[in-house]
């Protein structure tokens, strides 16, 4: 079977920097927090061009500590997208906070300006807008109505670490995850860039917000011992830290190769009228997290199904990045009120993801491009 994600042959090619750093942090015995960590967080910060990078345990946890740093209070309505990880609107709902659904667009599977604007309230209080997939969401709008109504920007970065926002020829614009008042992202292995187990960040370019964040991730002290506010534990180990040193050098290659893999699939499956590729914005770079076509026939799930099974015989896997609204999950139901957001359901009905990492040959594209074709050219006969 085809992975996926290739974690194994990208670890073959950094296998001696990580090793030996790795025995560093053994032989030093500093395993949580100290100069491995640091040295991480500062590459991070000069990589992203942010003032602050604040390391933690996951991406969940990067979301929850912003909202906690910002002070948001049970009874705020927080705007997400409801075509997204459930992370997102989890800790919205764990901190007392209102999840507010929206819908997002067809072609980018992005909330925009539009949506938030539609669903703002007296009690609206943060957005947190996800850049699904390594597609940027279109921030200048976004943050131009949130200086308008008041509102905080905590960017989800999980997905899209490395995309540039508003590059010019000139230049490589702004890192996303860095335009918000929060940027969070996530480490998780199959992450763009990933470590070997859990691990999250924080990015800001606010002094007082940073700190607030460092300190509540951190049981809520600045000084050992001494505790201001109620916080949690949520900490980046050194041997994580470690693995995302040395994969950072290497975290523009592998979104240009992801980008080489996106053009390939694009090439075949825009040749494919029951398929729709996917949107790229024009003004941001795509880090191509996943690679998510939509099912364009009568009834896509249906066609999906046999599609996946098809592949399925041929050692190609394919996910369902997500089948579910938030709304339509036991766990959100109390937030959520009649009817349906047509996008999102359309979109759960019909995206499928194929394989999509650092490590794409054209073997492995041809296959999985062939293999889709000829189902499509089975189903026409
Ligand atoms: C969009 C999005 N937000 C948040 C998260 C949460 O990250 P983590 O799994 O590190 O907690 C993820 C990752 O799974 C994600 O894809």
């Amino acid at each position: 079977m085809l992975p996926m994600v290739d974690l194994k042959t990208q670890y073959s090619r950094i296998k001696s920097e990580i090793d030996r750093e790795m025995q560093e942090v053994f032989d030093s015995c500093i395993f949580i927090g100290g100069p491995k960590v640091n040295a991480f967080r500062e590459s991070l910060e000069q990589y992203l061009g942010v003032k602050h990078v604040i390391p933690c345990a996951n991406g969940t946890d990067a979301l929850q500590i912003a909202m906690m740093a910002l002070g948001l209070k049970p009874g705020d309505e927080v705007i997400v997208p409801a075509f997204t990880y459930v992370a997102t609107a989890e800790v919205i709902a764990l901190l007392g906070l209102t999840p507010v659904m929206t819908d997002v667009d067809p072609g980018t599977m992005n909330i925009t300006a539009a949506h938030i604007e539609a669903a703002i309230t007296p009690r609206t209080k943060a957005i947190v807008p996800v850049h699904l997939f390594g597609q940027s969401a279109d921030m200048a709008p976004i943050m131009a109505l949130a200086e308008k109504h008041h509102l905080f920007v905590i960017e989800d970065n999980a997905q899209a670490i490395g995309a540039d926002y508003n590059p010019t020829p000139a230049g490589r614009g702004v890192k996303t995850g860095t335009i918000g008042h929060f940027g969070c992202t996530s480490f998780f292995p199959s992450k763009n860039l990933g470590c070997y187990g859990d691990g999250g960040a924080l990015m800001t370019n606010d002094d007082a917000l940073a700190a607030k964040a460092r300190m509540i991730a951190n049981h809520g002290q600045s000084k050992m011992y001494y505790h201001d506010e109620i916080g949690v534990n949520s900490r980046l180990d050194a041997m994580q830290a470690v693995i995302l040193n040395a994969k950072l050098k290497h975290l523009d290659e592998y979104n240009a190769a992801r980008n080489r893999a996106a053009d390939y699939y694009d090439g075949v499956f825009g040749q494919i009228p029951q398929l729709r590729i996917p949107a790229r914005e024009p003004n941001s770079t795509h880090a191509f997290h996943q690679y998510t076509l939509q099912i364009n026939t009568p009834d896509p799930a249906q066609t999906r199904e046999e599609l996946k099974a098809y592949l399925l015989e041929k050692d190609i896997p394919a996910m369902i990045y997500y089948p579910v609204p938030l709304y339509k999950q036991p766990a959100f139901a109390k937030y959520w009120k009649a009817g349906t957001l047509p996008v999102t359901e359309a979109l759960c009905a019909s995206v499928f993801s194929l394989p999509m990492h650092s490590e794409m040959t054209e073997e492995i594209l041809a296959k999985i491009t062939g293999a889709v074709q000829s189902f499509f050219e089975r189903v026409k006969k």
